[in-house]
């Protein structure tokens, strides 16, 4: 099978409702390579929900393990991993993701994000206010740093398949 971006595993970057999931797995059947999800892989090692983490731990906790996780990701074989919407606000997790991937921030408008975050169930961040408020106050500390992604694939028209079409002619 074709590799992507020459035998590199593709991090998918950006905000809660992006599309991380649904164009990753399009993404990785495409290349014909295995399709990662941090969230999973965190919860899965955890063996708990990623709200029962946040509530038994607190965020800093679940932080630690999402780099950990993802760390461990990048050891291996050529994935395509979506990542968490906080992990690559962390700098270590951007330096190792900088040395063995490479990224993309799927760049999504407010209102797209706001209209697909209706499943809760992994996002405490969006249980004590509107999400669109939420979403807000993120987007304007995240944007820059994601902005620091290899790759930057505007996700605004709300068609799964051609965001996975932008990303694989973008790779
Ligand atoms: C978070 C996003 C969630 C999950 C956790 C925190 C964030 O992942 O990792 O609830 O900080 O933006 P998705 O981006 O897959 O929803």
């Amino acid at each position: 099978p074709r590799q992507p971006g020459s035998g590199r595993t593709i991090v998918l970057v950006g905000l809660m409702g992006a599309g991380k999931t649904t164009i990753g797995r399009l993404l990785a059947t495409r290349l014909g390579v295995p399709f990662v999800d941090s969230d999973e892989e965190i919860e899965r090692a955890a063996g708990c929900t990623i709200a029962d983490l946040f509530q038994r731990y607190g965020e800093a906790e679940f932080r630690r393990g999402e780099r950990l996780v993802i760390r461990r990701l990048l050891s291996g074989p050529p994935v395509v991993l979506a990542t968490g919407g906080g992990a690559f606000m962390d700098g270590r997790t951007r330096a190792s993701v900088r040395e063995h991937a490479v990224s993309i921030w799927l760049r999504c408008p407010l209102d797209v994000l706001v209209q697909r975050v209706a499943d809760r169930t992994h996002r405490p961040l969006l249980n004590n206010a509107t999400p669109h408020a939420v979403l807000a106050d993120l987007m304007r500390l995240r944007h820059p740093v994601y902005a620091e992604a290899d790759i930057i694939v505007d996700c605004g028209d709300d068609n799964v398949e051609h965001s996975a079409d932008h990303v694989l002619h973008a790779l």
